[in-house]
């Protein structure tokens, strides 16, 4: 998590130009902020608890005295050490020569620590993150750049830093598991470096990918890479991405996860416009898998869970889905011709990447199913389906995961030699959903909210496929609402949950118009005879419903229209409780930490 941004040109707006970086990378944490630029005088450094797009920018334009500026920023999830200015990035060296900015965690952190210590060095944060400054001070007499090899030599754990020098006209950045990319304009001779690319979007769309174990400097002459331990220089090419900006930005909307809800009218056709090519192929790699292994996090894992039915039913075929933090007892079965797909909006998330290294390990095949084409996960798998969302900037997840799940339905509509099926079943709920998301639509919704904001707890009821999306709309609940909610299994209510229902209880109930439809309603009758408040999301009403929200009757495509409404309710629950749907407390977008 965490955001980095940095740049290495003539541009003299230092302030507004990390700060309008850093903004980009919000999404990646943002408990507290903080930049360091060069001076013809040393280095500077302003850091603050709280969100970079509170900052009120100042007026004067900084005069480094420089030709060419060079500033590192940083926006902060915490992990070690509470959010505090002292914990927040950059962080110096004792000697203030060296300052860093860093994403993800040094996990030898503490025998570094006391080894420092006891060599006389104090620290002025609980970070890990000022561990590495220490070192590379420790070493610069041996030069800039042998210090920072050194000082990687001496940690390990899954991280990303870029690194500025009182005395060089240069930014070093180092990769380990966490993402870096370098953008390039090359005829203002300028360079940025950053977690994302819509930190620098706005000034080019030239990138050069910095991958694990590797080293850029950056100075006068360009960026130079290597590997940080043989040394050896490495080639880049520079790829110029589509990218285009309107959609990293919020527009006329008031926040993105409203944004992106509106777009699944969009989303889904990209989607299903998918290459068919690709479609069939990852189709005929299960076929000849000896097992086909779906890992995901979050809302992906959920999304596995939601494609382990669809498989089942569509297809006849069993696959096993794991969260990427709980797929470690996996690991026996998996073989050289074992098949693993991972899913994910970002490419990013740490224990998904884990399991892949694992399952590689073993010679797996890798397959994934990501919406951002550029990040690691693309690049260490052996086939990739793109999702084609474009940025999801909200934390909660809502367009990429209906997007995950049109591809997962696909996918086992091909496997079933389907697929054209599969298509027109998709086309149809596309069509719906267009229909369904208007204003009206929203009103009713947001007149729900009104009704249950202030509840301390709710739940929601699913069957089969829509037994997951319970889960997912738990989630997007938790995430912005702040509201106690857990899904269950409509079945399972009454082996316990039950028990958690009184009088006004919101309990939301998924009835899809499928052969458990008696079943899931007499669920919510046995809710509703304890004292439960029954909000049904269904193609048809019910008496039993005190509250109904309509979705249109797709079929396999169900988990696509139900998820929709809850996301909208969950956005109205959180500007109800004066939460910040975007940027949810303790969250971040991208968990590449462990
Ligand atoms: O980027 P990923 O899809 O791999 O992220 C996985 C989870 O962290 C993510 O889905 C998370 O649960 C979302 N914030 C949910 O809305």
């Amino acid at each position: 998590m965490c955001g980095i941004f940095s740049y290495f040109g003539p541009k003299t707006n230092i302030e507004e130009l990390i700060t309008g970086g850093l903004m980009n990378l919000e999404y990646r944490g943002y408990d507290s902020w903080g930049i360091a630029y060069k001076t013809a005088q040393g280095i500077e450094i302003e850091k603050e608890i709280g969100k970079i797009s509170d900052r009120v920018l100042s007026n004067n334009s900084q005069d480094t005295g420089l030709e060419t500026n060079i500033a590192i920023g940083h926006s902060r999830w915490a992990t070690h050490g509470g959010v505090t200015q002292a914990n927040a990035h950059p962080h110096f060296s004792a000697d203030k020569n060296i300052v860093l900015v860093h994403n993800g965690i040094i996990e030898n952190f503490f025998e570094l620590k006391e080894e420092l210590k006891k060599g006389g060095v104090e620290f002025v944060s609980e970070t890990d993150t000022e561990v590495f400054a220490h070192l590379i001070s420790l070493y610069l007499h041996e030069g800039f750049e042998e210090a920072v090899k050194k000082a990687l030599a001496k940690v390990h754990g899954r991280f990303a830093i870029v690194v500025i020098c009182k005395d060089e006209n240069k930014l070093i950045a180092a990769r380990v598991g966490s993402p870096l990319i370098v953008g390039i304009d090359k005829e203002q001779n300028e360079y940025f470096i950053a977690s994302d690319i819509p930190a620098f979007l706005k000034h080019t769309k030239d990138v050069m990918y910095l991958d694990d174990g590797q080293m850029v400097t950056i100075d006068q002459n360009g960026a130079h890479f290597y590997d940080m331990e043989s040394g050896k220089r490495i080639e880049k090419r520079i790829v110029t991405i589509d990218w285009d900006l309107e959609s990293a930005e919020k527009g006329d909307f008031a926040h993105f996860m409203i944004k992106e809800i509106t777009e699944q009218k969009n989303t889904l056709h990209r989607a299903i416009n998918q290459d068919a090519g690709l479609i069939l192929e990852l189709a005929e790699c299960i076929k000849n898998a000896y097992g086909t292994f779906l890992i995901g996090c979050g809302t992906a894992g959920k999304v596995c869970m939601v494609a382990e039915y669809l498989f089942a039913h569509v297809a006849k075929r069993h696959i096993n889905v794991a969260f990427g933090s709980e797929f470690n007892h996996y690991k026996h079965f998996i073989k050289d011709k074992s098949l693993m797909i991972a899913v994910s909006q970002s490419g990013e998330t740490a224990d998904t990447l884990e399991a892949i290294e694992v399952a590689k390990g073993k010679g797996a095949n890798i397959a994934s199913i990501l919406n951002v084409e550029t990040s690691t996960m693309a690049r260490i798998s052996d086939f990739v389906l793109p999702v084609k969302a474009g940025p999801e900037k909200a934390v909660a997840s809502t367009k990429v995961t209906t997007s995950q799940i049109a591809i997962l339905t696909l996918l086992a509509y091909a496997l079933a030699d389907r697929l054209e099926e599969g298509e027109q079943l998709l086309i149809a709920a596309a069509g719906q959903i267009n229909d369904m998301l208007n204003p009206r639509y929203e009103r009713h919704i947001k007149a729900l909210a009104d009704k249950i904001y202030h509840s301390e707890s709710m739940y929601i009821i699913g069957k089969d496929m829509n037994y997951p999306i319970a889960l997912e709309a738990a989630i997007k609940l938790q995430e912005v609402s702040y509201i106690h909610a857990e899904g269950f299994a409509g079945g399972e209510l009454k082996h316990g949950p039950i028990a958690l229902i009184s009088e006004g209880t919101p309990v939301i109930a998924i009835v899809a118009n499928d052969e458990y439809k008696q079943e899931i309603l007499s669920n919510a009758m046995e809710i509703k005879a304890r004292g439960g408040y029954i909000i049904g999301v269904s193609p048809e009403n019910s008496e039993i419903f005190d509250y109904w929200i309509k979705v249109p009757d797709a079929g396999n495509a169900s988990p696509i229209v139900n998820i929709i409404p809850i996301q909208i309710l969950a956005y109205y629950l959180s500007l109800l409780r004066e939460n910040n749907p975007d940027m949810p407390r303790n969250l971040a977008k991208s968990v590449t930490v462990k």
